[in-house]
């Protein structure tokens, strides 16, 4: 299985990209293919910029999402949204293909300092990801980054939380397998 996985955030320290590195650590039998939005800093997206060439990093994008059978992706949140650098690659990709998703299964997540744990930038996603074809299998959204992650083990300290993302990405494993091992 190849999973290709992001986070939402153009920051070298963003803890959604430390959740998504968590998460992966279940799927070690697995392809991992990790995406920095670093890399896809996109000009502003307008209807001007685009007459002068949609960014080859956008047609990239889409492309490391199509050569992966699944996607584990965590949105940071900023002012109870999307990241800018986030939505415009999304509004690029949404140009380039509507449907740049592709159908591909999704494990969804969000984190962030405050006690809705970036909820309001997964329930964004909910709402324009199946807008893109994508195919939302479960979502897991940690609450209080600091206190309930271990930034030095990498990992979810809170047993409850871990205890839930651990089962939820179990299920969401075995359902891709048995997707793709028929
Ligand atoms: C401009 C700005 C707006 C923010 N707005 C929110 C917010 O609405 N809700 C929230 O939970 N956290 C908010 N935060 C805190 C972010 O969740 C926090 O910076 C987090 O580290 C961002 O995720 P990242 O590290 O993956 O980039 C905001 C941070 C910034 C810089």
């Amino acid at each position: 299985m190849k999973i290709v996985a992001f986070a939402g955030s153009s920051s070298s320290t963003s803890i959604n990209k430390q959740l998504v590195v968590y998460a992966l650590t279940h799927f070690k039998e697995d392809q991992i293919n990790v995406l920095d939005l670093r890399d896809y800093a996109l000009p502003m997206f307008s209807i001007d910029e685009e007459k002068l060439g949609k960014p080859a990093q956008a047609f990239n994008f889409i492309q490391q999402i199509q050569e992966a059978d699944a996607i584990i992706c965590s949105v940071s949140e900023h002012n109870r949204n999307f990241t800018a650098v986030f939505k415009n690659l999304l509004d690029w990709c949404s140009r380039i293909d509507m449907n740049f998703l592709q159908q591909k299964p999704m494990f969804l997540m969000s984190t962030s300092p405050g006690g809705y744990g970036g909820g309001n930038a997964m329930k964004q996603a909910q709402s324009v990801f199946p807008t893109f074809k994508a195919d939302i299998v479960d979502t897991f959204s940690l609450p209080r980054f600091y206190e309930n992650f271990d930034q030095e083990k990498n990992v979810v300290i809170d047993s409850i939380y871990s205890k839930e993302l651990t089962e939820k990405l179990d299920e969401f494993k075995a359902r891709i397998h048995s997707l793709f091992n028929g």
